[in-house]
């Protein structure tokens, strides 16, 4: 099958190669002037989206939240935050992104809600057996009198993972489950009015005219609690570990009977709604999450995680499109997202390595994910930033010739650099305040964009930024960039451009695995090679169409990219 530039976003499957964008709202564009990013800001960048190229935009949670966890702590899922916008307002983003022929995917959270839901406020009240605690995790503390926590598991943002309710009477009573902020209790996914709710909040934007759904910690849900709570039971290493389908936490066999139903709602629709999963489980259960049968894409973070090296490039390309084929899936494609280091600033780290684990979790590999120079300080001057932007756009480039789709994530189109050092009092992430030994947070990625060089938060809005930003943001600005061909939003725009021109395929062949140079062919004739290495070397023959840096005579240069055609 292939798709053309024109039928993109009018065929059914999209999705499969599409370029998706993350929009982290409170953090794109502020078009009140009260600090914090709206859907009124997005509609008025609408251009801007268009121009970059995307077929997608995905939209962090937009929902009204008291903001513990950026959002990820839902009070209501059928609404938009007054913070935010309406649902007016989000309608009328629908349609202009629509208009641009731009796809919308929302995110949705499962695992939790926040403590200021409705449900979890009626649990409380309800009192211990009721069915109203039912639909949350609640036991009986240990001790005398109930005053330990049930099991000594612990949250992802560190500290206990369970918090203690005073009862209606007043008095000191059970503990719920929190496998990430105490404001972000976990759902009971045993209960059948939690699977009804979340059916018809799936069809509450569906219907709104939402293509795709994107699903927050699709890994978790269901949960075999007893033995958990005994066990001492690291979080992290549930993330990592889990492999058997058996882990009592963590991406369980009976998590795919969710999604089952999930799937046949999706295909009230026409086109069927789509879902890609962040599930951070060992490769080899990806393809549960990425069938057909069920959310039919998962988000795939083994090259976010991989070295900078042919090697393990080769390796987990290789490996990703096998699975995919095996079960006629489509990979999706990811180097930066609101919960890791930027990959233009993880690239110059020193040590050479790069890697970055689920939230949490630390690094998952040997490499440098960049956590630990954020606790020691985030010092600037120990980031080589040129290195680090030469190989992102290489890796960037390379990764948006492969099949299957591609993540960007806001700002990632300038070049932008994490912003390591924010004062602690402007410090948001729930992990700077429970697990500062382990992390310091997320808030580095989440930096509102620069669009102009001048004026107030460099034109993101109209009164200052809610995160702030540094002086250096001046010169990633979108309007500086916009004029200069070499610039790295030129190099996304003309990338994108060229890639729905090309697009073919799911298919690709390697042309050449060296220890440091990959070259792969798509079948109409595109093909990209990457030097991994730091000296020059050939140019395979075809006219060069893009290349991530300058090119020497007729040589590929050391951490470049270049695309060609036969
Ligand atoms: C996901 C989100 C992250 C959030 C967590 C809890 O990992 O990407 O930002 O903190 O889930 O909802
Ligand atoms: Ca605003």
């Amino acid at each position: 099958m292939s798709l053309s530039s024109h039928d993109v976003f009018n065929a059914p499957d999209w999705w499969r190669q599409a370029v998706v964008y993350q929009i982290y709202p409170r953090s794109f564009a502020d078009a009140n002037g009260d600090t914090i990013g709206d859907l009124k800001g997005i509609t008025s960048r609408v251009p801007y989206l268009k121009d970059l190229g995307v077929d997608a935009v995905w939209l962090s949670p937009f929902y009204p939240s008291a903001l513990a966890d950026g959002g990820y702590d839902v009070d209501d899922y059928r609404d938009v935050d007054p913070k935010i916008g309406t649902l007016d307002d989000f309608d009328e983003m629908v349609a202009a992104l629509h208009a641009a022929h731009i796809k919308v995917v929302v995110d949705i959270v499962p695992n939790h809600s926040s403590d200021r839901h409705e449900w979890f406020k009626a649990a409380v009240a309800a009192g211990k057996g009721s069915p109203e605690r039912d639909r949350y995790i609640f036991r009986d503390g240990k001790g005398e009198n109930g005053e330990l926590p049930p099991s000594s598991l612990r949250s992802i943002f560190g500290g206990d993972a369970w918090h203690r309710v005073t009862e209606p009477d007043g008095t000191p009573g059970q503990w719920y489950l929190h496998l990430f902020a105490k404001e972000q209790p976990d759902f009971n996914w045993d209960n059948p009015e939690v699977h009804a709710d979340f059916l018809k909040t799936l069809r509450f934007w569906s219907d709104r005219g939402v293509d795709g759904f994107r699903v927050d910690v699709a890994h978790g849900l269901k949960k075999n609690l007893d033995p958990a709570f005994d066990a001492m039971i690291g979080v992290d290493d549930g993330i990592v570990e889990s492999g058997d389908g058996q882990h009592p936490l963590w991406d369980r066999d009976e998590v795919q009977d969710v999604y089952a139903e999930w799937r046949a709602v999706f295909n009230e629709y026409d086109p069927p709604r789509t879902a890609v999963a962040e599930a951070w489980v060992r490769p080899h259960r990806q393809a549960r999450y990425s069938s057909p049968a069920g959310l039919g894409q998962t988000f795939n973070f083994d090259l976010l995680r991989a070295e900078f090296s042919a090697a393990d490039f080769h390796d987990v390309v290789d490996r990703n499109l096998k699975a995919a084929k095996e079960i006629g899936g489509s990979t999706t494609w990811v180097f930066s997202n609101h919960d890791v280091v930027r990959h233009a600033t993880r690239y110059g780290l020193p040590g050479g390595a790069v890697g970055a684990g689920a939230p949490g979790a630390g690094s998952t590999t040997g490499g440098n994910d960049g956590k630990q120079w954020l606790l020691d300080g985030g010092d600037p001057s120990a980031v080589d930033q040129a290195k680090g932007l030469r190989r992102a756009r290489a890796a960037t480039l390379f990764m948006l010739a492969l099949p299957g789709s591609a993540y960007l994530y806001q700002g990632e189109e300038l070049g932008l650099q994490e912003v390591s050092q924010i004062p602690d009092a402007d410090r948001q992430d729930p992990a700077f305040f429970r697990n500062r030994e382990v992390e310091i947070g997320r808030d580095g990625c989440r930096v509102p964009l620069p669009w102009t060089r001048e004026g107030s938060s460099f034109g993101f809005g109209a009164d200052g930024s809610h995160l702030p930003q540094p002086e250096w943001f001046a010169d990633y600005a979108v309007d500086v960039q916009s004029d200069d061909p070499a610039s790295t939003l030129n190099l996304y725009r003309r990338a994108l451009a060229l890639r729905h021109e090309l697009e073919c395929e799911e298919a690709l062949e390697w042309t050449q695995v060296s220890p440091t140079v990959l070259a792969f062919a798509r079948p109409d004739g595109w093909s990209a090679v990457t030097n991994f290495g730091t000296e020059p070397v050939a140019l395979p023959e075809g006219e060069v169409l893009l290349a991530s840096g300058p090119l020497g005579d007729g040589r590929l240069p050391g951490e470049t990219t270049a695309w060609l055609r036969r």
